[in-house]
């Protein structure tokens, strides 16, 4: 993959940058600024050496030009991290010729989502460079990941190095016991991590709703509990292969319904007793997934062990982010939920490496080529 040190003399030169600027955005205020935060470094390091910024993001998956989706306020957020006023360019034809300019949600082009090598030539002519440092959108292959990138001298930006360079690691020569633990609702969508850490990981720690069609598949009853059906057959395929290594909870909390307000029963086992579901793991999988992750030399986590997001189903999660935050090894963890899940805790300072990424930790993990990178090569 070429880097930052492979473009050469920038000074002046114009760099149009890809960044993964994809945030939480309500009414207009952004809800957490870690993808811009995380892309700092990489914006600092082409200014000191003289280049002028044209940067690129994509905000949600509008339908046409929607101003709802308007990159406005991450503009006006970037200028106060940067410390550099941030231009929005209305649109490709009329782009300014500032210090640092954005281009408005490349998602208003038809293109963009197409790769469309139109839209990266009309891209290309505004710079003489280009650096792609949105890892979260790297398993896409969209005109500014892209195309783009065949049409100037190109390298990944600092964040995109560091994800990919990190993520392989652990699957290349981790230290160990590598300890992969793996949450969330679906076993469906978690199949291909699990599948790769079934081959390289020592331990796979399980949690989630995601744990109950092995439940089932093992023949226990799961009361109301969210159960993806199509789930049973590769759970019961994940417990053939990696019996010695899977470890699923031992006890559950359960409530009436996906409430924070309805009444908790502590289930001292795995069974789900009728008319319940299954909504954390109980304090002794706590315990017990907490040691594991204490002796481990690399730890990587992603999905959570509940509904961390109602309190009386938030132990469970918790406790794994603080057995992750506290461990001595090397820690690190995928975005989307689990990283929400560190930022509710307070802990996202406290682990080795936070990937901006979702979709494309996972796809990594997995061992699939991301287009973004392949393409810097
Ligand atoms: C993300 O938030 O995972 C990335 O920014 C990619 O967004 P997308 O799934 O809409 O392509």
């Amino acid at each position: 993959m070429r880097t930052l040190d492979d473009l050469g003399e920038l000074e002046d030169k114009r760099v149009f940058v890809r960044v993964d600027f994809n945030v939480p955005l309500k009414d207009g205020v952004i809800g957490d600024d870690a993808r811009i935060r995380a892309a700092l470094p990489t914006l600092q390091e082409l200014r000191r050496r003289g280049a002028r910024l044209l940067l690129a993001a994509h905000l949600g998956r509008p339908k046409g030009r929607d101003l709802d989706f308007s990159l406005a306020p991450v503009a006006a957020r970037l200028t106060e991290l940067l410390g550099a006023d941030v231009t929005l360019a209305g649109d490709l034809d009329t782009v300014p010729d500032g210090d640092v300019v954005m281009l408005e949600n490349v998602r208003f082009e038809p293109g963009e989502t197409k790769d469309d090598p139109e839209l990266a030539a009309r891209y290309a002519a505004l710079a003489d460079a280009y650096v792609n440092d949105a890892f979260g959108a790297a398993h896409r292959a969209h005109a500014s990941t892209h195309a783009i990138a065949e049409l100037l001298p190109s390298a990944a930006g600092l964040l995109l190095q560091r994800e990919v360079e990190t993520l392989q690691g652990i699957l290349a020569d981790p230290p160990r016991p590598l300890v992969a633990i793996v949450g969330g609702a679906k076993v469906t969508d978690k199949l291909g991590v699990l599948e790769a850490f079934l081959e390289v990981a020592d331990t796979v720690l399980i949690g989630g709703a995601m744990c109950f069609p092995f439940f089932k598949a093992q023949g226990h009853s799961v009361g109301a509990s969210l159960c993806e059906e199509e789930g049973i057959a590769p759970a019961q395929r994940v417990l053939a292969d990696g019996s010695d290594k899977v470890r699923l909870p031992v006890d559950l909390v359960c409530g009436e319904a996906f409430d924070a307000e309805t009444p908790v029963t502590d289930v001292d086992g795995i069974d789900v007793p009728d008319g319940l579901m299954g909504l954390d793991v109980g304090p002794r999988t706590a315990a017990a997934y907490g040691e594991i992750i204490a002796s481990a030399g690399t730890v990587f986590w992603n999905g959570p062990m509940g509904a961390f997001e109602l309190a009386p189903f938030a132990a469970g999660t918790r406790a794994v982010a603080e057995a992750v935050a506290a461990a001595s090894g090397t820690t690190v963890v995928g975005g989307g939920d689990s990283a929400a899940a560190l930022r509710q805790f307070g802990l996202e300072d406290q682990v080795t490496h936070l990937s901006t990424g979702g979709g494309a930790s996972l796809e990594l993990i997995e061992g699939k080529t991301l287009p973004g990178v392949e393409v810097l090569a």
